[in-house]
């Protein structure tokens, strides 16, 4: 009997890819193989984000392009799994009649009970939010690159950001004890893996919740004595709690890469403290300064919300100046969402949507200029690469990723993929640089 074949699709932020691992890895236990077709599939799986309004918009049209298909072929299952499923639960599938299961981040271990219980009954949709590990094994996810891996350190999220709606769909931190990370990422080495990529809404509070102090450096000095490990990332830093004696401690492990994700949302106090985000514009900079100082190669990126709930015209200048103060390699950039249930849907002040876009399009004008003058600077330089697979865009030509996690592309045969090698950039457009492979074998 030909094997059954699922199709995952997973929108959001890298949890959400963490998670996607994890489900692969549960699938293939199964005996299911994956495949890009939707024609082909028994099991079409989203893996789905509610951070804005527009990720759940575009899910709701996925899902509702799949009535014809659904209908020719009544044996084919449809999942939402992910944030979304979380903060819809059993209303989902009033919403989404079409779909069979549904399951939230915390229980995708569910996901061989769920199938079994589909193929007999209908979904009810309900589960509680669990929190926690789940004693995840590194052999039990599947990779989308072997030699590179998403691990998570502490799930959830206590911060409580205003507009935020990731802690009451993802529950609150737990951090996976140090002794479990090792042995995963340990595992994961034995298995072919160079690169690594800690995640955590807030990874500079790894270990609060186990009584260390300063645990997230500490397991990073852990990781970096790992024979066989190159590159160790990690996301997202919280601003409030990345302490100056972490970055100072973290400047001296070579194995962790330069790239520093400090989301700073805002450039103005009043917003921030709107926000609660718990920190001051001047302790961002003299966060940034600090970084720059310890580590001269830092590459820095961030996040951005423009349009937040009664701020001026005069408060979004703030963001704009902090912007072309810091001047950031890369930003993500959105416009403010009110989001059910979180305290900022219930402030006063909400800015008209064009308002909130057009200073969505003003700050994109303006870091876009930077990254690309940031970019430039880099033509010339010989970076080190992880060459990752095929470039889609140029046959013979491998596309890779720096340190400070910027894509390279470049001409190298495939028996280079998933090496570590020396480029020259010679091009830069505003994120992608190209270059020549400097070690040819
Ligand atoms: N934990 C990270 C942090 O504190 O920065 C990121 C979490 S969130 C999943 C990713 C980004 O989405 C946030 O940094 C923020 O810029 C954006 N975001 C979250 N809620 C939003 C909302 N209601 N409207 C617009 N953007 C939002
Ligand atoms: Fe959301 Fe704030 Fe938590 Fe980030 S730190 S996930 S923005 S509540
Ligand atoms: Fe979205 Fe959930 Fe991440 S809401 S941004 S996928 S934590």
């Amino acid at each position: 009997m030909p094997a059954m074949r699922f199709l995952l699709t997973t929108f959001g932020c890298q949890m959400n890819q963490a998670d996607a691992q994890r489900i692969r890895g549960i699938l293939a236990g199964l005996g299911y193989a994956e495949t890009v077709e939707e024609e082909e599939a028994d099991l079409i799986l989203f893996n789905t984000c509610c951070v804005r309004q527009h990720a759940e918009q575009r899910l709701i049209s996925r899902v509702q392009a799949l009535t014809a298909l659904k209908r020719r072929r009544p044996g084919l299952l449809l999942g939402v799994a992910g944030c979304m499923a979380q903060e819809h639960q059993g209303t989902l599938l009033s919403l989404l009649p079409l779909v069979d299961l549904v399951f939230g981040p915390n229980d995708i271990e569910t996901l061989p009970d769920l199938l079994e219980k589909a193929r007999h009954a209908p979904a009810t949709g309900e589960f509680e939010i669990r929190g926690g590990f789940t004693g995840e094994q590194a052999d039990g996810i599947v990779l989308d690159r072997p030699f590179s891996a998403f691990v998570n350190i502490i799930r959830g999220c206590t911060n409580f950001c205003s507009y935020c709606i990731v802690p009451s769909v993802r529950g609150p931190e737990v951090s996976r004890a140090p002794e479990e990370v090792l042995g995963f990422v340990a595992d994961l080495v034995g298995r072919g893996v160079r690169e690594i990529t800690l995640l955590g809404q807030n990874v500079n509070a790894y270990g609060r919740d186990l009584g260390m102090a300063e645990g997230f450096v500490s397991l990073l000095e852990r990781l970096q004595d790992l024979a066989g490990l190159r590159w160790i990332r990690f996301l997202t830093s919280h601003p409030r709690d990345f302490s100056a004696a972490a970055i100072d401690r973290l400047a001296r492990l070579d194995k962790v890469c330069e790239q520093f994700h400090l989301p700073v949302q805002a450039g103005s106090d009043r917003i921030l403290a709107l926000m609660n985000r718990g920190y001051t514009r001047r302790h961002y900079l003299d966060l940034v300064a600090h970084v720059r100082r310890a580590v001269p190669a830092a590459s820095l990126s961030t996040d951005l919300i423009c349009g937040f709930p009664s701020e001026t015209d005069a408060e979004f200048e703030e963001t704009l100046s902090l912007v072309r103060e810091v001047r950031f390699e890369s930003a993500y950039m959105y416009y403010y969402s009110p989001r059910p249930g979180t305290t900022a849907a219930n402030l006063p002040g909400l800015l008209p949507e064009e308002e909130r876009k057009h200073r969505l399009a003003r700050l994109i004008e303006v870091q876009n200029r930077i990254a690309w003058e940031e970019s430039q600077s880099l033509v010339g330089r010989t970076l080190e690469v992880l060459l990752e697979g095929p470039s889609e865009r140029t046959p013979g030509h491998l596309l890779g990723k720096t340190r400070t996690g910027r894509a390279v592309d470049c001409a190298a045969p495939p028996s280079l993929v998933g090496t570590f090698q020396a480029v020259r950039i010679d091009r830069a457009r505003s994120w992608t640089l190209s270059g020549t492979l400097l070690t040819p074998p």
